[in-house]
């Protein structure tokens, strides 16, 4: 079945965040003094997560994301991606981290099934990283990202630029590829005012200073657009949520936690599916429900109209 929304947008994309709990509190993303975690009784299991997958792969999801808060902190996260991985038509599972715990669990994520991973790091520097973490170890992440590779997750590095607090690393981030890493750079999105963003476009024209960048393709689901240094085996990627209109091909919709489906990052509208879940509701009230989210999924996103949000990222789910 394939699942088309009302701007003709094909949905086969499922981002699930597993936890809103995470061991970091970045700067663009928490305060310091944390946010109220969920209860864990509001929290789906994993059996509940596993019921709505079921549901929305005979709707034609097809590949999922796991998400938090940080995904590591729950329990039995490989576990999970073996039952999701149990389900007729779920074809790829991957995970987005902070890669502080994925030394640990690399190896069994790998044997679960689990194919790809994205992990966080904005800065090679490790009291930049300890400022913007706020309380993180920049040789976990490394030694993570390190495991990742070894086992063959194939990780990529996200790295959320901010401009004054690490954009002068771009280039060294961006050297990086030589050495094989994959580094996407993304604006920053106001979700508070811990810094401006800088366009992605500025970002690619200073690279440019290094050497050319020359297009090329990487497999992956998201609004990234590759390039290669010469000579690199890994590749620059820029995802510009702000300076350009990423959602005229968005495929996705959003689980959180606690069971409300949502269509956008950027959007409070939610359709709860916990009540219904825990009430005994059937496959095709599930189904009803999804469908009426995916009907609720904005041509494109708020950030622009309103300049701030709500919500904190930790919640959502980047
Ligand atoms: N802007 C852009 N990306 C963000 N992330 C978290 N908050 C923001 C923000 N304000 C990213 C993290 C991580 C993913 C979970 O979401 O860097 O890669
Ligand atoms: Fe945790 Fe990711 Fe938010 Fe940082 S950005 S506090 S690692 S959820």
């Amino acid at each position: 079945m394939k699942l088309v929304d009302s701007f003709g947008r094909h949905i086969y994309y499922l981002r699930i965040s597993v936890t809103d709990r995470c061991n970091l509190r970045c700067i663009y993303c928490m305060p310091e003094e944390g946010v109220p975690w969920i209860p864990h009784d509001e929290v789906l299991s994993y059996e509940e997560m596993t019921r709505i997958v079921k549901v929305a792969s005979q709707m034609g999801f097809s590949k999922v994301r796991l998400t938090g808060g940080e995904p590591l902190v729950r329990a039995g996260l490989p576990n999970f991606v073996r039952m999701l991985l149990q389900i007729d038509g779920i074809e790829e599972i991957s995970l987005t981290t902070n890669g502080t715990l994925l030394k640990k669990y690399a190896l069994e994520l790998k044997q679960a099934g689990l194919q790809r991973v994205n992990i966080s790091l904005d800065t090679l520097r490790a009291d930049r990283y300890r400022y913007i973490t706020r309380r993180g170890e920049l040789q976990d992440v490394l030694d993570g990202i390190e495991a990742a590779h070894d086992v063959g997750l194939s990780p990529k590095i996200n790295v959320v630029v901010m401009k004054g607090i690490n954009d002068d690393e771009v280039i060294d981030l961006a050297r990086q590829t030589y050495k094989g890493w994959h580094v996407r750079f993304i604006e920053l999105m106001p979700f508070t005012s811990a810094a401006e963003y800088v366009p992605a476009g500025e970002l690619q024209q200073r690279i440019e200073l290094q050497g050319a960048l020359e297009p090329c393709s990487l497999n992956g689901n998201g609004p990234a657009e590759y390039y290669r240094l010469l000579g690199a085996t890994g590749t620059v990627g820029f995802i510009a949520p702000v300076s350009k209109p990423i959602c005229l091909f968005c495929n996705r919709m959003r689980l959180t936690s606690d069971g409300q489906i949502r269509s956008c990052l950027l959007s409070d509208e939610g359709v709860d599916l916990r009540g219904p879940l825990r009430n005994g509701a059937s496959v095709q009230e599930v189904t009803q429900l999804i469908l009426r989210a995916v009907a609720f999924k904005p041509e494109s996103h708020p950030l622009l109209e309103s300049g701030s949000l709500k919500a904190h990222m930790s919640c959502i789910g980047g």
